[in-house]
């Protein structure tokens, strides 16, 4: 492992690079269990700042994918009572839990422009890239 410093650069970089290589990937970030809080921090992210860098557990599809342990595909974010706006221009969502040893430690969150964009394809891929994060942790 390396130091949590090399961590946060590669973190950033993962963001930017699937911010840059998917068109409708318009905000990519990690969030991660906030030490024993019930709580999620943000820690590396692509895309435009937001305010949400501390979602309590439940709240908004990360707080609730922090409990479900589960993906979350979100084809429209107007559809959706618990939901943290952070720009009015996302128009859908996915989120998917990173597991460590089993654990739900974190979650790979985009948020995209486009209506509807997010496939089966799209999750086994971010499954794939929280796998790989998995051993950089
Ligand atoms: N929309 C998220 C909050 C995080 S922002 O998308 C960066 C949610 O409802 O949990």
């Amino acid at each position: 492992a390396g130091t949590s410093g090399n961590t946060e650069e590669k973190l950033t970089a993962i963001c930017e690079l699937l911010r840059n290589s998917v068109p409708y990937y318009d905000w990519v970030g990690f969030y991660f269990k906030n030490g024993d809080k019930e709580e999620l921090k943000l820690r590396s992210y692509a895309g435009e700042p937001t305010d949400h860098t501390i979602i309590p557990f439940g709240k908004g599809i990360c707080g609730q994918v922090a409990v479900s342990n589960e993906n979350f595909v979100v084809p429209d974010v107007k559809a959706q009572d618990n939901y943290i706006a952070c720009s009015i221009h996302v128009k859908a969502e996915v989120v998917i839990p990173l597991f460590v040893n089993g654990e739900n430690i974190g979650q790979i969150d985009i948020d995209s422009h486009t209506p509807d964009p997010f496939t089966p394809e799209d999750e086994a891929f971010l499954e794939y890239v929280n796998r790989q994060v998995a051993t950089i942790l």
